[in-house]
């Protein structure tokens, strides 16, 4: 086990900056999720720690030690990628000592690690067969066996369940999971399924555009986003974005005549005098679709949908169009007035897209 640090990293590929300053410290033993759109950084960031692609400027460090110039075998990382290669020939129980073998570990030392890894991932019946006779979640598992047989101090993944069936993925999931906590490795997760990232990870790492934009466990990444891209990234549907505009008596939702007032939508005070343009933030969980006549505002609903148990709605502001969560009775129409639910509201920046509360709004 080790403690990761990375240190103002920076990467660079031509003059294009892949990774731009970035620090971190994940803890020893702990599981860290990298979650972020496609081409951010995240496998590159992944392959630097393992000393796969050179650091431009900053430093990489396992428990205080700078392994800048550590090839990827002295750093004592196992990495497994989406796509699993396994030797076709040779069969499953060959292909998990394959590294230790390659190392020259004695015999009876093999057969005992064979032993708990064989144990811990289930794979005792798969043992003899060719990994042409297993599906892919087994032979992904048969990927992870061979990663952590050698004791890695550092488990690096990246994106390892998405070549997987839907129907396995799950499973998959909360095995991997189970199993790192049982190892106590520490963990570099990749994704950019932030299902995954919201059940495995201990903290997210959010990046966006080569940098980090926000480090924080699960639930904070979904009540307290730094930014905008942080609040629309996490959550699903996608957090509805307002603007607004300050009145006399409110604030009204720009492009529309509504406007939300300090008694109904109890909004504070501060955003009310706020000297900057504010955006609201409101998850479609905080967004209901009302009968009651003195509740809510009057939107235009444009329509009512069901996903899975779930009902939505989408109303519109102005030109855009947003969701809300209808949690009325199943034959009730489109019909009704839009509640907003203050305890749900995040107020942003116009300008910076920065979240802003009580102390900076001053
Ligand atoms: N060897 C390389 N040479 C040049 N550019 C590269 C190289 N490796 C990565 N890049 C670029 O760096 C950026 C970040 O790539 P990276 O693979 O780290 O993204 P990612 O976050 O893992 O994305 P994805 O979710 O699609 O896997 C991309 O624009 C990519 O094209
Ligand atoms: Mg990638």
């Amino acid at each position: 086990m080790a403690e990761i640090s990375l240190r103002n990293l920076t990467i660079e590929f031509g003059d294009f900056k892949a990774v731009d300053d970035v620090s971190l410290t994940v803890k020893n033993g702990e599981f860290v999720v990298y979650l972020g759109p496609s081409g951010c950084g995240k496998t590159t960031t992944l392959r630097c720690i393992a000393g796969l692609v050179g650091a431009t400027s900053g430093d990489v460090l396992f428990d205080g030690v700078r392994v800048n110039d550590l090839s990827a075998s002295e750093r004592n990382i196992a990495m497994v990628f989406q796509f699993v290669s396994l030797y076709p020939h040779l069969r499953i129980k060959e292909n998990i000592v394959f590294p230790l073998k390659a190392r020259g570990v004695a015999k009876a030392e093999i057969a005992r690690k064979l032993d708990w890894v064989t144990e811990v991932f289930k794979l005792g019946d798969d043992l003899g067969r060719y990994p042409a006779a297993l599906p892919p979640g087994a032979r992904q598992k048969v990927a992870l066996a061979r990663a952590v047989i050698r004791d890695p101090a550092v488990l690096l993944l990246d994106e390892p369940l998405s070549a997987i069936d839907e129907q396995f993925r799950e499973e998959m999931r909360w095995e991997l999971g189970h199993l790192q906590r049982q190892l106590g490795v520490t963990t570099i997760y990749v994704t950019h399924d932030q299902r995954e990232a919201m059940s495995l990870a201990d903290r997210i790492v959010l990046m966006n555009n080569s940098r980090i934009v926000q480090v924080s466990v699960p639930d904070r990444m979904f009540f307290d986003p730094v930014d905008i891209f942080a609040g629309q990234f996490i959550g699903s549907p996608s957090m509805n974005l307002i603007d607004l505009e300050p009145v006399s008596g409110g604030l009204k939702l720009g492009g529309s005549d509504v406007t939300l007032t300090p008694e109904r939508e109890r909004l504070p005070q501060w955003a009310l005098s706020s000297a900057r343009p504010l955006k609201l933030g409101v998850r479609p969980i905080n967004v209901h679709l009302v009968d009651d006549p003195q509740a809510g505002v009057a939107l235009p609903v444009d329509d009512v949908f069901s996903v899975g148990r779930e009902r939505f709605f989408s109303f519109r502001i102005g030109d855009t169009i947003h969701q809300g969560v209808d949690k009325r009775r199943s034959n009730s129409g489109s019909e009704g007035r839009v509640h907003f639910d203050p305890d749900g509201f995040l107020f942003f920046d116009a300008q910076t897209g920065r979240r802003v509360g009580a102390e900076d709004a001053a």
